[in-house]
């Protein structure tokens, strides 16, 4: 354990300690995350901190740790496990290192069409399924929030398949993800979110994929010339909370948090596809990156060319939990 954890941990002992001994102290959930305050998450995480704090009449109090401030990708799973922080947002890319692959369905290229046919899933037996499993890891599954469809970003057009051949290309700690950039020619390279922008500027790598509003967030348009309307793939997140922690919470009080956590769930989902056309937009009016929209040839090229990671990942997402996503989203392999 590294000192912050430790720390981190310690300091939470200690409140948890010293809320018992005094009916005054609030209960403290440190939620940290990734991305910028601006983004539909950080809003969403800001939201539910109000309806938390106003329901529960001060009885509870969130700490929001925005963009990695606290821990970041590759730390914050462990962090929430030992309870240096209660509760996170990882996008569902992020759930293989924990042991639970079969959350990587949601990054196979082209499955979902619309949010419609993604919220099938997650409010279904699958999402349902998902969140069960994460509970032998000593975590609580609370809700799904979307983000939106990712765009390719590099600093050479790319709009075929064939322009991604040799481009170093950031990816989260996905496999299929791994397996996506692989399918077009490109290396990937898993690293933290925090450290994608300095990377991009230094030439580490070459390119990357996010929605718009995690694009702009980053300012990614400093470092990226051209931004490819590719809407290849889904990102969202999963809101999970430390198990142990969620389980001895006063009956009262999980029962306000439940529908915090329920009403800033139906407000990240209502501000996603908003936000990321905003974000979008506002990419456009600094004229640093070129927005590229591809014809309808080049999209078929580039979705024949990423339907392949769906059969290579069949045993890695399950198969029983990739027929349940078909059935759900009418997809055809
Ligand atoms: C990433 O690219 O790591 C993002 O998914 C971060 C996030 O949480 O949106």
């Amino acid at each position: 354990m590294n000192f912050r954890f430790a720390l981190a941990a310690l300091t939470s002992a200690i409140l948890a300690v010293t809320s018992t001994a005094s009916a005054q102290q609030p209960i403290v959930i440190k939620f940290s995350h990734v991305v910028a305050v601006d983004t539909p998450k950080g809003k969403a995480a800001d939201y539910f901190k109000k309806l938390a704090e106003e329901r529960s009449k001060g009885r509870v109090k969130v700490e929001v740790y925005p963009n990695s401030q606290l821990f970041k990708d590759g730390e914050e799973m462990e962090a929430v496990q030992l309870g240096s922080v209660q509760m996170l947002a990882p996008s569902l890319a992020k759930f293989g290192p924990l042991g639970v692959r079969e959350f990587e369905v949601f990054d196979l290229p082209y499955m979902f069409d619309d949010y419609a046919e993604l919220h099938k899933v997650t409010a279904g037996p699958v999402g349902a399924g998902l969140f069960k499993k994460l509970e032998s890891k000593g975590i609580v599954g609370l809700a799904y929030w979307d983000n939106g469809f990712k765009v390719m970003s590099a600093n050479k057009p790319i709009r075929m398949p064939a322009d991604y051949k040799g481009l170093k290309m950031r990816i989260q700690s996905s496999k299929v993800l791994g397996d996506e950039m692989k399918a077009l020619g490109s290396i990937p390279q898993v690293m933290a979110f925090s450290e994608v922008y300095q990377a991009l500027q230094t030439g580490v790598v070459d390119g990357t994929e996010n929605p718009p509003s995690n694009f702009y967030t980053q300012k990614m348009q400093e470092v990226q010339k051209y931004l490819a309307l590719t809407n290849h793939g889904y990102l969202g997140y999963a809101v999970i909370v430390n198990k142990k922690f969620w389980d001895g919470l006063p009956a009262d009080i999980r029962t306000t948090l439940e529908g915090a956590m329920k009403d800033a769930t139906k407000f990240a989902n209502d501000i996603a596809q908003k936000e990321n056309d905003d974000a979008l937009e506002a990419v456009r009016k600094t004229g640093k990156t070129e927005i590229l929209t591809l014809t309808a040839e080049q999209k078929s090229a580039m979705k024949k060319a990423l339907v392949v990671v769906h059969k290579e990942n069949e045993s890695r997402v399950g198969k029983d939990t990739l027929a349940e996503v078909y059935k759900e989203t009418g997809f055809k392999p």
